[in-house]
């Protein structure tokens, strides 16, 4: 557990992008150094993995999209999560392993009885776990209203925004289920507030935190 590396979690237009860019502002603000990353993409190499998850000509089956965000995850943790993590830097990441855990599992039903695929999640965070996930809680009307008008603001949708309607409740049962196992890591933020209300209980969520090992 390493509890500088803070993530970022929940469906698509609950507004972990707006959030984790005021927040990394804050926390410079009060003296520390920020790192902000998001998955996938975020290495030279996780830019083309991105490409072929997200805006690629195929399709990849079920099993090959989870080996492809999990071959994204270990290169951006060896090139840039670890370094920045041993450099003493707080790092706020827009998506992780609890993001695979809704999409590539549950939501595609993704289930192996022979192969247990916890420890393949293991592996590829070679070992790097958020000490704090904050799950941005907001249903999925407002959600949706949230990123028609991103959408008109000019951001494409991806592959993955356009799945079916049953895709994506299973992707929001999938946060707050993981949230109820995992309720000591996994704090929950009520989403639908206006963005400095929700950066409000960010900031106090991250105070308290952050004050446990100082
Ligand atoms: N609390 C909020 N209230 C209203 N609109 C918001 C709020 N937070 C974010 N938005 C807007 O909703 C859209 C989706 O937010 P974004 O941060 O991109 O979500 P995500 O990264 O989770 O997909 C953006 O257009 C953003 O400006
Ligand atoms: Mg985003």
């Amino acid at each position: 557990m390493n509890h500088r590396f803070i993530t970022f979690e929940g469906i698509d237009g609950c507004g972990k992008t707006t959030q984790l860019q005021c927040t990394a502002a804050w926390l410079k603000s009060q003296g520390y150094e920020v790192s902000v990353t998001r998955e996938p993409g975020d290495t030279p190499l996780g830019a083309e993995i991105r490409h072929l998850l997200l805006a690629g000509e195929h399709v990849p089956v079920a099993e090959a999209e989870l080996l492809l965000f999990l071959a994204d995850r270990a290169q951006h943790v060896r090139e840039y999560i670890q370094p920045a993590l041993a450099a003493g830097q707080v790092v706020l990441c827009d998506r992780y392993t609890d993001s695979t855990r809704a999409y590539q599992m549950a939501a595609r039903r993704l289930v192996d009885e022979a192969c247990d695929l916890e420890a393949l999640l293991d592996f590829a965070e070679c070992g790097v776990r958020p000490g704090l996930t904050l799950w941005f809680d907001l249903s999925l009307d407002e959600a949706l209203q949230r990123m028609q008008r991103r959408e008109a603001a000019g951001e494409q949708a991806t592959r993955l925004d356009q799945e079916r309607q049953g895709f994506h409740q299973r992707v929001a049962g999938a946060f707050a289920e993981l949230q109820r196992q995992q309720s000591q890591r996994i704090r929950r933020v009520d989403a639908a507030a206006s963005i400095e209300e929700v950066q409000q209980q960010v900031r106090t969520l991250l105070s308290l935190h952050l004050a446990g090992r100082t």
